[in-house]
């Protein structure tokens, strides 16, 4: 694309980051004019900085409309909160940067969390909070030292590591109490605590495809050896060499493309940079974060590897072409070290002069807290002021030469860390071994695969894998009036034909943990433990290991002990390649909870959707009728994604949406959609005497149903019959109490009928 028109470019912000993007900018074939607004001294040897306001979206589209910008390049988080993606496209303008909707994912913490666990992407357990009460009953009960997160956007400085129940309790009440972090912290997310180093993995995505950068490593704590207060980044280098290339793609396969299918199916399309902050934990990796837009200081020490033309890219990614797009990088290593003012984080000095010396050649310093003062001179304005970043063949030297140019700079208090890299470089391979990525894959497989049953497990849990029974303590059951324990059986369905001819083992683990945890939910009951039934027709380690951590994983996720298991090899039973899994689930609840409440329904009460993540464990024998002839990799325009991906979205677990609200007094019944789709599932929870109407139209079915139905030649009642249609669980509320219902469940969800009088059947109105 050589030959391309040149675009007049606008980049929105005036940090380090801001300044990388805008030198990378300048290097473009393609650049015709760059504006930075408002910038910093640095972005104005690369282009014109223009004083706009980033939260005023008239003034940034007048500006765009004189300039005939082309593409708007967005930093911070805040303005892409802010709508400003929205506004500029409104406007006609293109931005690489998402929307207010896909900026949810950084924005709301509490979002996030739900997200990922809608669409079974690893992360740590977690619950979220509005009411100090219930944050605090829940610090009783949590058998795991807790992080605590405002939900909104709070600059870096709304996560908490507690060290007592003491701290714990504190921090909640400061949130929520006495909003000490204002609206970001009305909210909170109380999750489980991690160990494990830290990489930021970035992509680039076009809303569809998403392609990963160089994994990169920052250095949160202001001081060396990783001690102090937390801050914005004070260093970072890349490629890390803590996720090799299979962990690239391991992350690719379980957090990046999920995230990226999954906000498109929810209709937010992401399209920008989205910023997966992982750990590597002794279990496999977790995402801590996602961010909606580069990383500071990541991102001058990635795009400083970047070979390929960045406007390019960008442009792919706003007309929806990144899958033609390669992404090329250099050879070698990038380090930034972070020169930041006396103060930093808590109360930073400004308006010291800077002075720099010649630097060494293959070294950039990229300026963020900078200014020029009446005098004209270059002093600090800022906490992290400067961003001195080097490029060379190999790590080692990347980090000496950085700190040799450092030596080139003072400014009075100036500090930096002295250690940045210093741990990997100094790590041998048991340490890499200790993270969990590059050990031998088969011995890594078996490891991964007890490591993960075992981080499943409770207090409860007495005696797990490798004896002849599971053994629970159900002690804490005594606690309860009337405990009532409820038991099912599950298995997925044909949909493991799929994944095993997709070669895709993880989310089947996830399919029936979570359909089975559904099934327990309808009646009441939150999870206590579960057992898993492997069977394959050759056993094969990675595989095996793919499936129980799914299978972990989604135990984690719901707090449920993944107690105990039985793998078979059954070779001549099941055809070379094939296998099933099949899972026991056990819970409980009190008797007076018990769902449905027969009694309580009558005619008129209401029937909300929440959706559905894809076809979760159902209809696949339809499903692989309809697309035998068609490969897994086709990617239809209307999905945006490929078959496998669509159809092998993982199923959702509405544990964490409908915990409580199940216990509220109007919520009368729920109903799973499963096998038999509307017409046959609601039903089972209505008493003779009632009927469901299900309004069609009352909710957006996604795009993947009118291609099954019409690629099948499919009756809409029978689509109905078999498939959930994009709803995947049903709440049956009195009428008055719908707003309250709505409000308590934290996602989008529809009125999608009413009860009516009449023989026990569901009626779809509007066929
Ligand atoms: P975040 O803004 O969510 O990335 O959190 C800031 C930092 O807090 C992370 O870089 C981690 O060092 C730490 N952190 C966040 N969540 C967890 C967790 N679940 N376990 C351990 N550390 C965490
Ligand atoms: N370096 C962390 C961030 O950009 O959020």
């Amino acid at each position: 694309m050589k030959d391309g028109k040149r675009m007049n470019v606008l980049i929105l912000g005036s940090g380090g980051r801001e300044h990388a993007l805008a030198w990378k900018t300048a290097q473009s074939s393609r650049l015709g004019q760059l504006y930075i607004a408002p910038g910093n001294p640095g972005t104005a040897t690369c282009g014109e900085n223009v004083p706009l306001h980033l939260h005023d979206h008239a003034e940034i589209i007048r500006f765009c409309r004189e300039k005939t910008i082309d593409l708007v390049l967005v930093g911070p988080e805040a303005p892409l909160a802010e709508g400003i993606a929205d506004s500029l496209t409104g406007a006609g303008f293109r931005c690489f940067g998402p929307s207010r909707a896909a900026a949810q994912i950084e924005a709301s913490k509490v979002f996030a969390k739900h997200f990922m666990a809608r669409h079974g992407i690893p992360t740590a357990r977690y619950a979220t909070f509005d009411k100090l009460s219930q944050a605090l009953a829940y610090l009783e009960q949590i058998d795991y030292l807790p992080v605590i997160k405002a939900s909104g956007l709070a600059a870096g400085k709304g996560v908490i590591l507690p060290h007592t129940r003491a701290e714990a309790e504190a921090i909640v009440r400061e949130m929520l109490e006495r909003r000490a972090f204002g609206a970001a912290g009305s909210e909170v997310v109380i999750e489980e605590r991690l160990t494990g180093p830290e990489v930021s993995l970035m992509a680039f995505s076009d809303g569809k495809t998403v392609i990963p950068m160089l994994p990169a490593q920052d250095h949160k704590r202001i001081f060396d050896g990783d001690q102090g207060p937390n801050t914005g980044g004070m260093g970072a280098y890349a490629p890390s060499p803590l996720l090799t290339a299979e962990g690239v793609r391991e992350a690719w396969e379980t957090v990046l493309q999920p995230a990226v299918n999954g906000l498109r199916l929810e209709g937010r399309p992401f399209v920008g940079v989205l910023y997966a902050g992982l750990m590597l934990t002794p279990a496999g990796l977790r995402v801590l974060e996602f961010n909606c837009r580069f990383g500071d200081p990541e991102t001058q020490a990635v795009l400083s590897l970047l070979e390929t033309d960045l406007l390019e890219i960008a442009e792919a990614c706003v007309e929806g072409r990144l899958s033609e797009m390669e992404i090329r990088w250099k050879p070698g290593a990038s380090v930034c070290v972070v020169l930041a003012a006396k103060g930093y984080p808590e109360q930073p000095e400004t308006g010291q002069p800077i002075t720099m010396g010649a630097l060494p050649e293959n070294v950039v310093c990229f300026h963020a807290g900078t200014k020029i003062d009446t005098d004209g001179r270059l002093v600090t304005s800022g906490g992290r002021v400067l961003g001195v970043t080097s490029y060379a063949a190999h790590l080692f030297d990347a980090v000496n030469l950085a700190y040799d140019a450092v030596k080139q700079i003072t400014f009075d208090g100036m500090q930096y860390r002295t250690d940045i890299a210093a741990r990997v470089l100094k790590a041998d391979s048991s340490a890499y071994a200790a993270s969990g990525v590059s050990i031998d894959a088969g011995n890594r497989a078996v490891e991964l695969m007890k490591s993960a049953v075992k981080s499943t497990y409770t207090p409860a849990v007495l005696a797990g894998i490798g004896s002849f029974g599971g053994l629970f303590d159900a002690s804490l059951l005594k606690q309860m009036q009337n405990p009532v324990l409820v038991a099912s059986t599950d298995g997925v369905g044909t949909k493991v034909k799929l994944a095993a001819q997709a070669g895709r083992y993880r989310s089947i683990g996830h399919d029936i943990v979570n359909h089975c945890i559904d099934d327990i939910l309808v009646q009441g009951a939150r999870p206590l433990f579960f057992m898993d039934y492997f069977a394959t027709s050759h056993l094969n380690p990675e595989q095996t290991a793919e499936v129980v951590t799914g299978m972990a994983e989604a135990c984690r996720q719901a707090g449920m002990a993944l107690l105990g298991g039985e793998t078979a090899e059954m070779p001549g039973v099941y055809q070379p390649g094939a296998f099933d899994v099949a899972g026991t689930i056990v819970g409980v609840l009190e008797r007076e909870q018990m769902l449905p409440r027969l009694s309580a329904l009558k005619a008129g009460d209401v029937l909300l959707g929440l959706r559905s993540s894809g076809p979760h464990t159902n209809g696949y024998s339809l499903i692989r009728k309809v697309f035998a002839d068609t490969p897994l990799e086709t990617v239809f325009p209307e999905l945006g994604l490929s078959l496998a991906d669509a159809l092998l979205a993982p199923h959702r677990s509405y544990l964490d949406v409908l915990a409580s609200v199940i216990t509220l007094p109007h919520v009368k019944a729920l109903a799973h959609l499963t096998g038999g789709g509307f017409i046959e599932n609601i039903p089972r929870i209505l008493p003779e005497n009632l009927s469901a109407v299900i309004r069609l139209g009352s909710w957006p079915v996604p795009p993947l149903w009118g291609l099954i139905q019409q690629k099948g030649n499919i009756a809409c009642e029978e689509m109905y019959r078999v498939f959930n249609m994009g709803i995947g669980m049903v709440v049956v509320v009195e009428k008055q109490a719908v707003n309250v219902v709505q409000a308590s469940i934290p996602e989008e969800t529809f009125v999608i009928g009413e009860l009516v009088p009449g023989a026990h059947k569901t009626i779809l109105q509007g066929l």
